[in-house]
């Protein structure tokens, strides 16, 4: 399984913060927005990353992430010239997916709750040809609406509707096997002059081969490309890091506990910037014992040989 997070775009909703960078380099709440959708990608196991983004700021994110390696994963840039549309990212990233499924995530769009590991995971692991996630919002007309049976097998699909035919919203998360590629390329653009990606996936749905799962009311999904939108996420990422002392989309932390870092490796990183609360942070869990109750508190499982005794 490849990852590819889609970061180009224009970023117009959010200008004048965006004239001159691209929005996924701006900060929600303590760490750059590209962060969220990178853990979310790491926390499903996925080690083959592309990131694709504006012809302008692509040295940019290497400057930011590197090659991946300190995180224990790989990473490769692409840019897109102009913002075609989502599924232009599965063209751009044809290469790089060679024969693969891949799972493609929006850059500016964040996922938060408990159990998410876990449905990811098992959704990758079940996943046959295309898996969308349902998630329900107050006002569906704003979004692609997923409406489905009771086997979640998806019945309907519409952009925008006036008169929704469900509650539930597709969030920015797709898992697509490999014919995903040959899809996008045939699809032809839009009214709005952009390939859409309700297109591919009203692809698979002719096809009898789309599947939802849905993210219940205990999950948070956002994206944070208004800036209003933006000043929520912000919002909430701070009232749950500080009220559980747990930073979300921490990278480190992440590998760390998947097995990529080494607790000597974290605890450097972490000293490298120990003026600031992220740096102490990483000292901080690098410092930590750590019991399968703990494990068990932060809903992600225990890596090998990093379960110890208090
Ligand atoms: P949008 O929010 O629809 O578009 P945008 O980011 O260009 O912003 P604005 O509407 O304010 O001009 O995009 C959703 C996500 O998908 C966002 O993370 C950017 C990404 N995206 C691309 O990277 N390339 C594209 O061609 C499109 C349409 C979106």
């Amino acid at each position: 399984m490849k990852g590819i997070i889609l970061a180009g775009g224009s970023g117009s909703r959010l200008a004048p913060s965006t004239n001159s960078i691209n929005k996924h380099l701006l900060a929600v709440y303590d760490k750059p927005m590209i962060y969220y959708p990178l853990s979310v990608l790491m926390l499903a196991g996925i080690k083959e990353i592309m990131i694709i983004s504006t012809e302008s700021d692509k040295q940019r994110f290497e400057d930011l992430l590197g090659d991946g390696s300190s995180f224990g994963i790989s990473l490769t840039y692409r840019e897109q010239v102009n913002p075609n549309g989502i599924p232009e990212a599965l063209i751009i990233g044809e290469k790089f997916i060679g024969k693969d499924d891949v799972t493609l995530i929006l850059g500016d769009n964040i996922f938060y709750g408990q159990g998410f590991t876990n449905i990811l995971r098992n959704a990758i692991q079940n996943h046959n040809d295309a898996t969308i996630f349902g998630y329900r919002v107050k006002d569906p007309k704003r979004f692609g609406v997923v409406e489905f049976d009771q086997h979640q097998k998806v019945v309907s699909l519409e952009e925008k509707p006036i008169e929704p035919k469900s509650d539930f919203a597709v969030t920015g998360l797709y898992i697509y096997d490999n014919k995903s590629i040959k899809i996008a390329k045939k699809l032809n653009f839009s009214e709005r002059g952009e390939l859409e990606i309700t297109d591919v996936n009203k692809e698979y749905l002719k096809r009898d081969q789309l599947n939802v799962q849905l993210l219940g009311r205990g999950f948070a999904w956002m994206d944070a490309g208004t800036h209003e939108s933006l000043y929520e996420a912000s919002e909430f990422v701070r009232n749950i890091q500080q009220r559980q002392g747990f930073k979300l989309a921490c990278l480190e932390e992440i590998a760390f506990y998947m097995g990529y870092m080494t607790r000597e490796s974290l605890y450097e990183k972490g000293k490298s910037m120990e003026k600031n609360d992220y740096g102490q942070y990483l000292m901080e869990i690098a410092n930590r014992k750590h019991t399968q109750q703990y494990w068990d508190s932060i809903d992600r499982n225990p890596v090998l040989g990093l379960v110890e005794n208090e």
